[in-house]
């Protein structure tokens, strides 16, 4: 039983042998106009998201013991995420992070020990993103190409010294202040739009526990649950600018 929208994406491993063939231009479940794409993670079809309502899930201030639990639920709904991971927490949990990136999900950059990069001098900012860079390479083999601000906390010495695309939010789950599904659910459905990233901590159980809720949730609403490279696939993100959202809404990137 399915919506009309088909929100969950068909693993390309699941058609018939006959129809599988390289994801071309011509080859495309969106149809005309579509551009070409590269094949989704973990072997899904690419999404548009110029076409269909996405949305990114995005899990930051990991990876702990909390992350492990949600990787079980992530590949139990064949969803893929983007990880901002502290550098400090990869050091501590190099196999999680690991496994995080093996599951075919995106890692990022939340700097090493989540300051407030305003307070910090350019030396001091790109050490911090230095050393997550090459704890999460070190771990993971994953270069991230992108860097979330701690507290979403930037300027302009900030965006000068950070060298990576800083990519915000515009859905604030607050998950970290209520702790609590029967809050946060509904908060964040009511924020959702087309091209939205969902802020979220996978650090915290009470969030770890609403995921599968709201991944239903979501595709309940059509949303093809995207990561960040698929959210912003043909867009030249450029180093030192902020990003929160795809579309043509005030404050997104359009593609
Ligand atoms: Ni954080």
């Amino acid at each position: 039983p399915g919506s009309p929208h088909r929100p969950r994406r068909r693993c390309l491993d699941e058609r018939p042998a006959r129809e599988l063939r390289p994801v071309t231009a011509s080859h495309s479940e969106q149809g005309a106009g579509d551009v070409l794409r590269q094949p989704g993670p973990g072997g899904l079809a690419p999404v548009n998201c110029d076409l269909v309502a996405c949305a990114a899930l995005t899990y930051d201030d990991g990876p702990n013991a909390q992350t492990t639990r949600l990787l079980a639920i992530l590949d139990k709904h064949r969803v893929f995420a983007t990880f901002f991971q502290q550098g400090g927490y990869v050091k501590a949990n190099p196999a999680v992070a690991k496994a995080v990136a093996a599951a075919g999900h995106t890692i990022a950059n939340h700097t090493m020990s989540h300051p407030y990069l305003t307070k910090l001098s350019p030396a001091s900012i790109e050490s911090e993103i230095k050393g997550a860079q090459n704890a999460i390479e070190k771990a993971t083999g994953v270069v991230p190409a992108y860097v979330r601000p701690p507290y979403g906390a930037t300027n302009k010495s900030v965006a000068a010294s950070v060298g990576l695309p800083q990519i915000l939010w515009d859905v604030d789950s607050m998950d970290w202040q209520s702790k609590n599904k029967s809050v946060f659910l509904p908060w964040i459905m009511s924020l959702v739009k087309p091209g939205s990233i969902i802020l979220q901590h996978d650090v915290h159980a009470s969030t770890v526990d609403g995921q599968s809720e709201l991944i239903a949730q979501l595709k309940g609403k059509g949303f093809y649950l995207v990561t960040l490279p698929e959210l912003f696939a043909g867009i030249d993100l450029k180093p030192g600018a902020s990003y929160k959202c795809r579309g043509t809404a005030p404050g997104c990137v359009a593609g």
